[in-house]
C-alpha cells in the first residue's frame, strides 16, 4: 500500500493531537516537521519518529514526497504557508481561523482552485458526536425552520498570552479564537447560511491577569504578557434565511465560572448542543424534552482530531468529499471582520 506523506508545519500544543491522530492511520506516515523554535521542531520530530526536521517551510516543501500538510501555526501564518504549501502541489489542513482576515482566506480559496489541491479548515468541532448527532436531527428536519440561535463561550481567566494576545499574530482575542467555532457550529448546523449584517462590540476592559493564585490555566508556548486584543465580545449576527444569531465570548470576565453553550430555536423544536445534547419538542400533546444518548468516552477533544484527520486523509486518499472546504472558513472570516468592524465604528455593518 503506497502511504500518504504527510508533514507538519508548527510543532506546538496542537500540532500533538494532529501527529496522534496520523500516527493511529495504518496508510499515512509523517515524514516531515517544521518550526522555527528548531529544538522544538526536533523535540517533536523525535517523538513521533519523523526523518526530516526544518525552521523554514519554504525549504521543507521542497520535498516532492510530501502528499498532504499540517498547517499548525501561529494564525498569522496560516495564509502563506498554506499557499505556498499548495503551490508545491501539496494538499493542505489548516487549523481554524482560516487566517487572520477575509482578504487573506479569499486568497487561500484563489490558490488552491488554481492549483486544484485539497484545501480544508480545521473546523474540529464539526467531527465531535453531539455535532453529528444534532445535525442528523436537523437534516431529517426535526427542528423545522430555525429562525433563532444563541451561542458563547466565556472565560473567567483564560487569556493564553504569547502570539494569542498579540493581535499582529493572532488577528484578535476570544473572537478569532473560540468564537470562530461557535460561530462556524452554529452555520453548519442550520444549513450554512451566508452572514448579511452584523452589530457588535468589542472590550478590552480586564487585561491579562497574570498573577491569579489558586487556579491553573492554559498559557501559550512562548508565554509573555504583552496583550492588545479584546477581553470579551458580543454580537447580533443576521443571515440570509432570516435566521438571528445572538454571540458572545471572552477570555476574562469576572463572571461566576466558565461557560460553553449552543442552543438552536427552530419552529417545530428547539435545541441545546452545549453544554449538553437536548431537544425540546411535543410529543403526543406534552412538552417534551429529549436526551440522545451519546457515549462520554467519545466527549474528547483527541476523538474530533481522529475524526477530522481521518476525513482529511480520506480526502486525499479516495477523493472523498470535503466537509470542512476553506469556502467555509471565508465565510467565517466575513463573520469576524464584521465583528471588528461594527465594534470599532459602533455601527451595523452590511455583508456582502
Ligand atoms: N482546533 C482547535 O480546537 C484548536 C485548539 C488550539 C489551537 N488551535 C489553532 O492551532 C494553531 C496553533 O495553536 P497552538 O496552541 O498549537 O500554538 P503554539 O504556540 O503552541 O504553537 C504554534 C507553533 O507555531 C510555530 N510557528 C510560528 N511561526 C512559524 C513559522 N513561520 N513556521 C513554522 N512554525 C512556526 C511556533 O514556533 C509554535 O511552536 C493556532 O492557529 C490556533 O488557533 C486550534
Amino acid at each position: 500500500m503506497e502511504k500518504i506523506k504527510v508533514a507538519i508545519i508548527g510543532t506546538g500544543s496542537i500540532s500533538n493531537f494532529h501527529a496522534l491522530a496520523y500516527k493511529k492511520l495504518p496508510n499515512v506516515e509523517i515524514i516531515a516537521a517544521c518550526d522555527i523554535n528548531k529544538e522544538r521542531a526536533e523535540e517533536f520530530a523525535q517523538k513521533y519518529d519523523i526523518k526530516h526536521v526544518f525552521t523554514d517551510y519554504n525549504e521543507m516543501l521542497k520535498m516532492e514526497e510530501i502528499d498532504a500538510v499540517s498547517v499548525t501555526t501561529w494564525n498569522n501564518v496560516h495564509a502563506p504557508a498554506s499557499i505556498a504549501a499548495l503551490k508545491a502541489g501539496k494538499n493542505v489542513l489548516c487549523e481554524k481561523p482560516l487566517a487572520l482576515n477575509r482578504k487573506e482566506a479569499e486568497e487561500m480559496v484563489k490558490v488552491a482552485k488554481e492549483t486544484g489541491k485539497l484545501l480544508m479548515v480545521g473546523f474540529v468541532r464539526r467531527f465531535g458526536e453531539n455535532t453529528k448527532a444534532l445535525k442528523h436531527m436537523i437534516d431529517a428536519g426535526e427542528l423545522g425552520e430555525i429562525y433563532y440561535a444563541k451561542t458563547g463561550c466565556l472565560r473567567r481567566w483564560g487569556n493564553p498570552g504569547g502570539w494569542f494576545s498579540d493581535k499582529k499574530r493572532s488577528g484578535g482575542g476570544p473572537v478569532i479564537d473560540l468564537g470562530v467555532h461557535m460561530i462556524d457550529l452554529v452555520r453548519y448546523l442550520s444549513g450554512k447560511p451566508k452572514v448579511t449584517s452584523v452589530t457588535a462590540s468589542t472590550f478590552n476592559k480586564v487585561g491579562i491577569k497574570p498573577e491569579i493564585k489558586g487556579v491553573t490555566k492554559y498559557y501559550s508556548k512562548d508565554y509573555d504578557t504583552f496583550n492588545d486584543v479584546e477581553d470579551c465580545a458580543t454580537a447580533l449576527i443576521k443571515f440570509d434565511n432570516g435566521m438571528t444569531l445572538f454571540f458572545e465570548t471572552s477570555w476574562v470576565q469576572n463572571i461566576k465560572k466558565d461557560s460553553l453553550y449552543l442552543e438552536l430555536y427552530g419552529d417545530k423544536a428547539g435545541a441545546q448542543m452545549e453544554p449538553t445534547l437536548e431537544i425540546y419538542e411535543d410529543k403526543n400533546g406534552y412538552l417534551s424534552n429529549l436526551e440522545p444518548m451519546i457515549d462520554p468516552e467519545s466527549y474528547s477533544f483527541g476523538h474530533n482530531f481522529d475524526e477530522e484527520i481521518n476525513h482529511f486523509v480520506d480526502c486525499v486518499s479516495s477523493g472523498t468529499e470535503c466537509l470542512n472546504p476553506a469556502e467555509d472558513g471565508v465565510e467565517l472570516m466575513k463573520i469576524l471582520d464584521a465583528i471588528y468592524e461594527s465594534a470599532a465604528s459602533g455601527h451595523e455593518v452590511i455583508v456582502k
